[in-house]
Parts: structure tokens; C-alpha cells; sequence
């Protein structure tokens, strides 16, 4: 028996954004709650979601103090303000980090009583609904509407089912452990995909989240869970994410391309409910422990990870080089597997994204207990090719 889930409404368009009031009101919403963080407010996109509530009237309360790499403090502080203030309807406004943020505080403030959230908000809250430790199924779906609208194209958290969240509670081997919330209520009931947001980006983020969004794609196209829908969608995913990151890059202004970016990044978000692999679970190591942002780990770890998956992916890897543009008539299945990789290698040297983990600032003594933390992550049981601790040892010093 399979399960798939649909994201239930993504609208796209320049000035989407303009139309924020009338959705919420349209979800019966009288207050909403803003997520953010205090980039997103200096660079003004802030304002940009501000304005349409007030030209509807809308009153609305702000938590803005979300950081990289989400806590299940800020969580609770977030849910306890939601609480206080009345809100019925959560709006993230950010990247992935907010997003996750929002979908974890809109669980805790429908899940937890109010006088719990006032007395203690920081303890342990979230501790049931973890993923690791079967939190499915107890996360109900009479939550309170979601609303994201993504400041870059990269992590797609609008319309996956997970919620990446930094367990203060729990290490690993000497920090605190990321964990995962995962549901398919997690999914915003309304993605707002306005290019016109994205495009001040400047070009080393528009690289990193695109970079992001193509590891996404080429991981989910051949992750091993049986899933033909996210297949498809990868793929067209991987065709516009290919066909636009030099030209966002480049020329951040292109508002058309900067459109397919964010789409793209959506689709391919959808997609990894058919799995990630182990670039995720190496890159996920080194977000708190180098720090090396997100997508620039995935940037770097993508052909070696591609390179040590070939034997299993050949025909997958074969899709993906023409997915990505490459003319692959006349080359067998492994010459295009190849061409994919080198593909991906000559995207990242054109995107200036640096040459390997050292340069990027990750400290070489680290690796053996990443290398361990590693293993307690589960984006790479979907990986083709089974990945043992030396594996993940010998992919970090190749990416070194
Ligand atoms: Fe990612």
C-alpha cells in the first residue's frame, strides 16, 4: 500500500504577495501570526507581507526572533505568543529555517494547553512529535491554517512534510541534535510563490538555495522509495531548475526566471516525499558544526555523493543529465550518468561555490564524529546505494 500527499494550493505569480489579506481572510482568519526573522525585516520583504494585510484591515501579531537552524526554544516562544495574542492563522514569511519554524509552532499551539504553553513553554513541548520516536501519529489535523511565502527558492518547505528542529533537549556527540516533524499536515494550505520577492536575492544565496533545490531533485529522482508521481515531478523540477540558475544567478532581475526558480524549488521540495539520500545526511552534519549554510554543503557534497551512488543509479543518473539540458544522443546510459556529474560539477564552479569543505571552512579533525552523526540521520536509508559509516567517512574527506 502507498500513501501520497498533495501540496493543497500553490499560487504563483508576480505580486501573488498582494493578495495576502484576502486570503486570510478567505480562511475565516481575524488575526494572523507572522513568522520572520530579523533578515528577512532589514532587507524590507517584511514590509512587502505587512502592507496587503493592512490595506484589508487586518490586525495581525509578529514573532520575529526565529534563528538559522530553528530551536525548539524559539518554537515555544513562538506558540506561546500565538496563545496569548488570539491568532488563528500562521503566516511565514522567510526561508526554510522560518518555515519550519512556523509549521513546529503551529503544532505545539493546537497540541499543547494553554496554561502548559504560559508555565513552561520551553519544556520539552515538542518532545512527542518527533518523527524518530513515532510523533506521526499523534499530530492531529485541526491546526490552525498555514500560510509560507518563501523569500528564496531553495528549500521548498512550503509543501514538504517536514520540519527540520534543533532539540536543545537532546545531543548528538557533543551538540545539540537536529530532529525531524514530520506529517503531511505540515504541508501550507496556501504556498505564495511571488518571484518579485526573490528578486533582491543577492547572487551567492540565489546559488546556494538553487544548488539546494537540484541536490533535492537529484536525490528524490532516485531515492528507493516507490513513488512514480514525485519521479515525474523531480524531473520537470531538475528541466526548470537547469534551464534558470545560471540566469538568476547572473541576472537576479529576470523576473520570469526567477519565477521558475521558486516553482521549481516547490516542485522538487514535493518531490523528496519519495526521499533524499546521503547528501542530506552529511550536509545536515555540517549547517551547525562548520557552519557551512545548507546549500552550499549540498553543493559540494552532490558529484561526490553522485560518483559513489553511480553504480546504482546509472539509469536515473542518464534521466537527470538530460533533465539538466545535456544533449545525450549517442551516449551510452553511463556516459550520461557521467555527463549529469560533471554537469553538476561544472554548475558549481560556474556558481563560485567553493571548491571543497575545507575552503568552505570545515575543520578536518571534525570528520570522524560527523562522520558518526551522520549515521543518525534518515535522509540516507533512501539512498540508492546502502551507506555505511566509513562511506560517510570517505565522502566528507573526498569532499574535503
Ligand atoms: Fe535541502
Amino acid at each position: 500500500m502507498h500513501n501520497y500527499f498533495l501540496p493543497p494550493r500553490i499560487e504563483c505569480g508576480d505580486g501573488a504577495i498582494q493578495n495576502l489579506g484576502e486570503h486570510v481572510k478567505a480562511f475565516d482568519g481575524k488575526k494572523p501570526l507572522l513568522v520572520t526573522d530579523a533578515g528577512i525585516i532589514n532587507a524590507g520583504i517584511f514590509a512587502k507581507a505587512v502592507e496587503p494585510l493592512e490595506a484589508t484591515g487586518l490586525s495581525h501579531t509578529t514573532y520575529s526572533e526565529i534563528e538559522p537552524n530553528p530551536t525548539d526554544i524559539s518554537v515555544a516562544q513562538g506558540a506561546a505568543v500565538y496563545t496569548a495574542e488570539a491568532c488563528d492563522v500562521v503566516i511565514a514569511v522567510g526561508g526554510g529555517s522560518v518555515m519550519d519554524a512556523a509549521k513546529a509552532i503551529r503544532i505545539l499551539a493546537s497540541h499543547t494547553s494553554p496554561a502548559r504553553l504560559e508555565s513552561s513553554p520551553t519544556e520539552g513541548g515538542l518532545a512527542p512529535y518527533y518523527a524518530d520516536i513515532g510523533g506521526l501519529e499523534r499530530i492531529r489535523g485541526d491546526m490552525p491554517p498555514l500560510i509560507c511565502v518563501p523569500t528564496t527558492a531553495g528549500t521548498g518547505s512550503e509543501v514538504s512534510q517536514g520540519a527540520i528542529i534543533t532539540d536543545t533537549s537532546l545531543q548528538t556527540t557533543d551538540r545539540w541534535r537536529k530532529r525531524a516533524i514530520v506529517t503531511p499536515f505540515n504541508m501550507a494550505a496556501l504556498a505564495l510563490l511571488d518571484p518579485g520577492i526573490t528578486v533582491g536575492m543577492p547572487p551567492g544565496l540565489t546559488a546556494a538555495t538553487g544548488m539546494d533545490a537540484i541536490t533535492h531533485g537529484v536525490e528524490a529522482y532516485v531515492a528507493t522509495k516507490y513513488h512514480p508521481i514525485s519521479e515525474g515531478v523531480a524531473l520537470q523540477a531538475l528541466k526548470m531548475l537547469g534551464k534558470n540558475i545560471r540566469t538568476v544567478y547572473h541576472h537576479g532581475e529576470d523576473i520570469v526566471a526567477r519565477g521558475e526558480m521558486l516553482l521549481a524549488a516547490s516542485m522538487a521540495a514535493f518531490a523528496f516525499q519519495k526521499g533524499l539520500g546521503a547528501v542530506h545526511s552529511l550536509a545536515h552534519q555540517l549547517s551547525t558544526d562548520a557552519p557551512i549554510p545548507h546549500g552550499i554543503a549540498n553543493a559540494i557534497l552532490l558529484p561526490h555523493v553522485m560518483e559513489f551512488n553511480l553504480p546504482n543509479a546509472i539509469e536515473g543518473y542518464a534521466d537527470i543529465a538530460s533533465a539538466l539540458g545535456i544533449d545525450t544522443t549517442g551516449m551510452s546510459h553511463g556516459e550520461a550518468a557521467c555527463a549529469a556529474i560533471d554537469e553538476i560539477r561544472a554548475l558549481n564552479a560556474e556558481l563560485n561555490m567553493p571548491a571543497g569543505l575545507g575552503e568552505a571552512g570545515l575543520d578536518r579533525e571534525k570528520i570522524p564524529k560527523l562522520a558518526a552523526d551522520a549515521m543518525l540521520d534518515h535522509c540516507y536509508k533512501f539512498n540508492p546505494r546502502e551507506c555505511r559509516e566509513t562511506d560517510m567517512l570517505h565522502l566528507f574527506e573526498a569532499a574535503f
